[in-house]
């Protein structure tokens, strides 16, 4: 189980104050020198955090898993073919919303995925994943899609009262042996963080990698970036070994 880590948030950092610093392409050097297996970067259409010349300065110096988070538009499309990472995860993607709020809906981008998106993205060798929510027909429309991946969102998971944790660790366990019997490799990101990590991986033991952003990059305001990605290292390997 391999932990990748998002760094769109040095970049949001970066851009408060229109300096060259922090520069998210040193933080992902010192987050893979801590042991991290790749990086993660959301380009946006509104290019809010990371940029596009960090894109290509991240293919240029990241060694390990690559991983292009995107809405599926022409503009995106066009650009990830050309950077060629490992993974492509598409997401939906608001111009309001301040993160990504939910998985896509795949009854209704079914079509246009079918007959658009994966055409393109199948003339390379570029990895497929999709960010769903744990349901069920999200997973059977993922595989009829012919997915590589999927990314189950489990940003519900960490934002649930106690009341309701269990029930959302329930339908995360459904939808990853469903995923898991068909054959598709399972991702899981959205809302991860020191303290409900180790829930999520006693939950879901078939986990390929997870992607985790906001909270590893805030705590390692106090902690330093090395010693948060071993954090979050330690734990992965008390259940993975
Ligand atoms: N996975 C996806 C698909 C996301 O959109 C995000 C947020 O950019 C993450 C994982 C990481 O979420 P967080 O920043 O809450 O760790």
């Amino acid at each position: 189980m391999k932990l990748l880590v998002n760094i769109d948030h040095v970049a949001t950092l970066r851009n408060a104050r229109g300096e060259g610093y922090p520069d998210p392409i040193e933080a992902a050097r010192v987050c893979e020198e801590a042991g991290a297996a790749g990086i993660v970067f959301h380009l946006r259409g509104d290019r809010r955090h990371i940029r596009d010349e960090d894109v290509f300065r991240l293919k240029e110096n990241v060694r390990g898993k690559l991983d292009f988070e995107m809405a599926a538009s022409d503009e995106m499309l066009d650009i990830c073919t050309k950077v060629d990472p490992h993974l492509c995860t598409l997401v939906p993607e608001g111009r309001e919303e301040l993160t990504t709020e939910g998985g896509l809906d795949m009854e209704t981008v079914f079509d246009d995925y079918k007959n658009r998106v994966f055409p393109k993205l199948r003339e390379t060798d570029i990895e497929i994943s999709l960010f769903l929510d744990p349901n069920l027909r999200d997973i059977e429309l993922a595989h009829e899609l012919g997915t590589d991946a999927i990314e189950l969102h489990t940003g519900t998971f960490a934002n649930a009262d106690p009341a309701k944790r269990q029930h959302e660790l329930t339908r995360l366990r459904k939808a990853a042996k469903m995923a898991n019997d068909l054959g598709i490799k399972l991702n899981a990101g959205h809302g991860l963080n020191l303290e409900n990590l180790p829930d999520l991986l006693e939950t879901i033991s078939v986990l390929n990698e997870v992607s985790i952003g906001h909270a590893l990059i805030s705590k390692s305001l106090f902690w330093g970036l090395e010693r948060t990605v071993k954090a979050y290292l330690e734990i992965i390997e008390d259940f993975y070994g």
